[in-house]
């Protein structure tokens, strides 16, 4: 879809289609009341006898409104004026782009992003609207023998602002919203395609597309010995049980000066979790395709950060197998020893994501990093504790842990703040290797973490539990390309302070 930023009058839109709210109570926006003036009262007309109330998401089409040059007028509901906030905004926007995709407007001219938004500027809103509008629209058929057609797909969306004088920011908001719903749409497609299709290799060779269509994009993708040649004997111990080749996917980007320290993200990159020799149970185990959510989300903010030409420096690194049980996969009690050289009793086998994701954590050391964080769908323990809303995030640093919980809040993909307390540690105790991949049932996301943070001295880290927000369940199943709005405008913050 294409975006195009205007400021002007509702009713000189020379347009398929113009969209314009109406909140709670018959109070009508300043673009309906504007549309209302020139048509002498039709908007109002309808309003009065009950035929769009103003509740939020609720939408009613008008053809050849008088007064007006669009061919068609949307309203949309905005709910009580005082409630609307970041969630009721967005919504509003899902319902208009929904509707105009389905009823065939090839172009539109949106209003909404004028209206006022608690603690938003028109940035904020123009940003969020793109972003929006493309999670609204997208589908995933690439598996289906027959795409479903969308007779006349939206294809062109302008966003008004309120003042000629907003036109630039919400120009620079724009491509930034877009750059996010691009990463995310490649964060939900590799989620969405079952393991069979997205396989480690496959994994890496979209990371290869990426650097074919960003120049300043550098992958280079370890294979089996390089990987054994680096000692990463926690990571190559989950890939045991496979026949299916682990890769160790390594993603440059450079967008400052070559003295300025990278930031370094990691993700979790299990093509299929079974479980491995501790078999999880059979109801819905092929939710564990999305097991790889963590880096779809590394590939998604690499696309985003570049696709800006953000002044940061990039480093993304994706420990990629599946997790399968064999006869020459890992048993319980089995010892490895990390890329670290601390070795681990791996007591439970389904504990995978933290020993891939440990030999990768201390691969980032050579970057002498500003910061790494690494994104994980860790512990189904994140899920009991925070749902599907909030990201569970961990640092060991105040600093870290409130720039992504602010970065969460802005890009409305939120984490929240867990413990990262040493008392949490002992749990891994164990009699036979320096500890155990696991602690008993309490607190499992956090002793998880703590795991984690065994291989993350020399720099300052979060972890990022996305369990509970990666995907959805149920009839809209399927990868949300969360955390890549949170990812990347916490990078972008860090831009702004170099
Ligand atoms: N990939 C899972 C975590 C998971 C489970 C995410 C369900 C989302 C939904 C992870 O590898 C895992 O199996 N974790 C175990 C850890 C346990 C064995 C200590 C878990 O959470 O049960
Ligand atoms: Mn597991
Ligand atoms: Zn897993």
């Amino acid at each position: 879809m294409e975006f195009t930023i205007k400021s002007g009058s509702p009713e000189k839109q020379r347009s398929a289609c113009v969209v314009a709210g109406v909140f709670d109570n018959r109070k009508l926006s300043l673009s309906a009341e504007l549309i209302d003036r020139a048509s002498n009262g039709y908007i109002s007309e309808i309003i009065r006898r009950g035929d769009m109330e103003g509740k939020l998401g609720s939408t009613l089409l008008l053809h050849n409104v008088r007064g007006t040059l669009a061919d068609r007028v949307l309203l949309i509901g905005l709910g009580k004026e005082r409630d609307f906030r970041d969630k009721e905004f967005r919504s509003a926007v899902k319902s208009a782009v929904k509707l105009l995709n389905e009823t065939g407007s090839y172009e539109a001219v949106i209003y909404l992003t004028e209206e006022k938004v608690k603690r938003r500027e028109v940035a904020w809103r123009v940003e969020h609207a793109v972003v929006v509008a493309m999670e609204a629209v997208y589908r995933f058929e690439q598996m289906k023998s027959q795409p479903t057609e969308v007779r006349r797909p939206l294809r062109k969306l302008t966003l008004s602002v309120p003042q000629r004088s907003d036109l630039a920011a919400g120009e620079a908001a724009a491509a930034r919203g877009l750059a996010i719903a691009h990463g995310m749409d490649l964060a939900r497609d590799l989620g969405n395609l079952p393991s069979n299709v997205c396989t480690p290799t496959y994994l890496a060779a979209a990371a290869q597309d990426i650097a074919k269509e960003l120049p300043d994009v550098k992958v280079t993708v370890l294979e089996r010995k390089e990987i054994e040649e680096l000692g990463m004997g926690s990571f190559l111990s989950v890939a045991h049980g496979t026949a299916e080749p682990p890769r160790f996917i390594v993603m440059e980007y450079h967008g400052a000066a070559k003295k300025q320290r990278p930031f370094v993200l990691v993700g979790k990159g299990i093509t299929f979790d079974t479980g491995g020799i501790s078999l999880k149970p059979g109801l819905d185990m092929d939710q564990m395709k999305f097991d790889m959510c963590g880096a779809a989300s590394v590939l998604g903010t690499f696309r985003a950060i570049a696709e800006l030409k953000a002044k940061v420096n990039l480093i993304g690194l994706v420990p990629a197998c599946e997790n399968m049980p064999s006869g020459t996969a890992t048993k319980p009690g089995d010892i490895v020893k990390s890329m670290s050289g601390q070795t681990i009793e791996i007591l439970n086998t389904d504990a995978e994501g933290r020993l891939v994701l440990a030999d990768a954590l201390t691969y980032a050391e050579r970057y002498e990093p500003e910061a790494v964080v690494d994104i994980a769908t860790l512990t189904g323990a994140m899920v009991i504790a925070l749902g599907h809303v909030a990201s569970g995030v961990f640092s060991t640093s105040d600093t870290l842990a409130r720039a992504l919980i602010a970065a969460g809040d802005d890009a409305y993909d939120r984490g929240w703040p867990m413990p990262l307390w040493e008392d949490y540690q002992e749990g891994l105790n164990s009699n036979f290797a320096d500890f155990a991949n696991i602690a008993g049932r309490a607190g499992g996301s956090i002793t998880a973490a703590c795991f984690l943070s065994r291989f993350t001295k020399k720099y300052d880290w979060a972890h990022i539990d996305i369990a509970g927000v990666a995907w959805r369940e149920g009839k809209e199943k399927g990868a949300t390309g969360r955390p890549v709005p949170l990812l990347t405008t916490w990078l972008l913050s860090n831009e702004a302070a170099a």
